[in-house]
């Protein structure tokens, strides 16, 4: 059975464990609430959740030791998502196909719901029951450092900057590799501290398949940026060049922007080399990341 007939499982388990670790509906202040479920339960990929999950296979750690790890970087991820499309930044009305959560609640509802579920993610690490205080707090160091200023934050901030500017390439995928890399190498990497011992190649070399494929994750959203709107509207701008984003493929074409993704995605199956095939799980949504279609 490979790691694709089980993807729907793992699926079925994180939304109901993002279910079980959000406040129920109802529970006061409501509004808030309802503002956090929406922006997390019922859409997503969740390609974090399940990169925990597939790395925690190849570690040889049960999926029931890293709900709390997934659950918290979907937390993460949904919190940028939501401040990511405020008016004050991208301006985005619509988020996997429904209104963007300042649409359907409101500025400062979102605002709050993202700040909410900002410290929800490290309420669920810190209070984990499953692992020893230091495997926690290792968790916990890496996705605060994966989260701030010099992490995904700082490469939400530099993109902000550079709308409208060309950047170098270099500089181009620094701020990718931090705004969206960041939260995908904390996905990998999480469930290494749940191997007490783990010798540091072993992480490093899952370090490295998750870094190639956080920047080749990002190149693959910028191209489709550009082709879900070429195939909507037969126009050749996508949202993010009507923004003057800095993208891949605004800087060096959608080809390049494609072979660029490739060559990462090739670095990244290398880097899997020395698994074997323990390392199947993480083969399995490296491809998906770089030949999904949404
Ligand atoms: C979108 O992330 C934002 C980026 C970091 C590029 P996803 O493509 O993972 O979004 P969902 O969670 O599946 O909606
Ligand atoms: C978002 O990048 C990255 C983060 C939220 C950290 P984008 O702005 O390209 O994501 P989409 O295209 O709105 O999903
Ligand atoms: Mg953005
Ligand atoms: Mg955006
Ligand atoms: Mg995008």
């Amino acid at each position: 059975m490979s790691f694709a007939d089980r993807a729907a499982g793992y699926l079925e388990r994180v939304e109901q464990a993002l279910d079980a670790r959000l406040p129920a509906e109802g529970t006061r202040p409501a509004t808030l609430h309802a503002a956090m479920r929406y922006s997390v339960l019922g859409g997503g990929k969740r390609v974090r959740p399940l990169l925990c999950y597939a790395a925690g296979e190849t570690l040889g750690v049960a999926a029931d030791r890293l709900d709390d790890a997934a659950c918290a970087v979907e937390c993460v991820h949904a919190f940028s998502l939501v401040h990511d499309d405020l008016p004050a930044m991208d301006d985005d009305a619509l988020r996997r196909g429904k209104p963007s959560t300042h649409k359907a609640f409101g500025v400062a509802t979102a605002i709050l719901a993202g700040d909410a579920l900002h410290t929800r993610a490290f309420e669920i690490l810190a209070g984990d029951g499953v692992h020893a205080a230091a495997e926690r707090l290792g968790m916990i160091a890496i996705l605060a450092s994966a989260t701030g200023s010099l992490g995904m934050t700082g490469g939400q901030a530099v993109d902000l900057e550079s709308e409208g500017r060309q950047l170098a390439v270099d500089d181009l995928e620094a701020l990718d590799r931090d705004k969206t890399g960041r939260l995908i190498r904390a996905a990998v990497l999480m469930p290494c501290c749940a191997v007490p011992g783990l010798p540091g190649a072993t992480r490093d070399a899952l370090d490295r398949f998750a870094a190639n494929m956080g920047l080749a994750f990002q190149i693959k959203d910028d191209v489709l940026d550009v082709e879900g709107d070429q195939a909507l509207t037969g126009k050749t701008q996508g949202a993010d060049a009507v923004r003057g984003k800095a993208t891949y493929p605004s800087l060096m074409g959608l080809d390049h922007a494609r072979q660029r993704a490739d060559a990462l995605y090739a670095d990244a199956l290398a880097a899997l080399e020395p698994f074997g095939g323990a390392a199947e799980p993480l083969r399995w949504l490296a491809r998906y990341i770089v030949h999904r279609d949404r």
